[in-house]
């Protein structure tokens, strides 16, 4: 039987370390749909059509990842999608007792989909969006966290 795995999250933007979750996640399952976050909560500084044109740009050589927007509750995008794993990083504990918490909720909402957790690689434990757009908007290097593609889109979103 194929599996197919959705890797959600915001991806304001995405770093190097949902690259890394994301690729090793690819070759655990036969397809991987990164679902990209409306998150209006959050209150994003990248578009959701921004976030979703650099995840697309950025897996464009990876056939069995797909990009794809959402919005309402995971697990009902998941089943639309005939997807039976939900895929998360840990980069901490600290990450620990949230993630085992929405797990939980997301089984007991849909008992047919799994959470499979990958440990963030060494380089990228420390690593989270909003620190990456924080060292951004003082003019810091951002280049070691993410993907030359995210150094354009910050380029042209501070150039208009
Ligand atoms: N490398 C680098 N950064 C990572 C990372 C990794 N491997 N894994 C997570 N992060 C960062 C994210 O960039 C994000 O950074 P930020 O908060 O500084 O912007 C932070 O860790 C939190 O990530 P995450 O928990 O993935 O939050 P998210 O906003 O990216 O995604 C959703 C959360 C959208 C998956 C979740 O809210 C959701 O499923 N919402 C839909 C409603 C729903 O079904 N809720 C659950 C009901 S029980």
């Amino acid at each position: 039987m194929e599996v197919t795995a959705i890797y959600p999250g915001t991806f304001d933007p995405m770093t190097l370390g949902h690259i890394d979750v994301a690729l090793r996640a690819g070759e655990m399952f036969d397809r991987l749909i990164i679902a990209v976050a409306e998150s209006p909560g959050k209150k994003p500084y990248f578009s959701l059509e921004e976030r979703m044109d650099i995840a697309n740009r950025i897996m464009a050589d990876h056939d069995a990842v797909t990009i794809a927007p959402f919005t309402g509750l995971l697990v009902d995008f998941a089943q639309k999608k005939e997807a039976t794993v939900i895929v998360r990083g840990l980069r901490a504990v600290s990450d620990f007792d949230y993630e085992v918490q929405i797990a939980g909720m997301n089984r007991k909402l849909a008992p047919g989909i799994e959470t499979v957790f990958i440990a963030a690689s060494q380089d990228y434990t420390f690593l989270s969006s909003s620190i990456v757009r924080e060292i951004e908007s003082h003019n810091g290097d951002i280049s070691e966290f993410v993907h030359p593609l995210v150094l354009d889109a910050f380029a042209e979103k501070r150039n208009g």
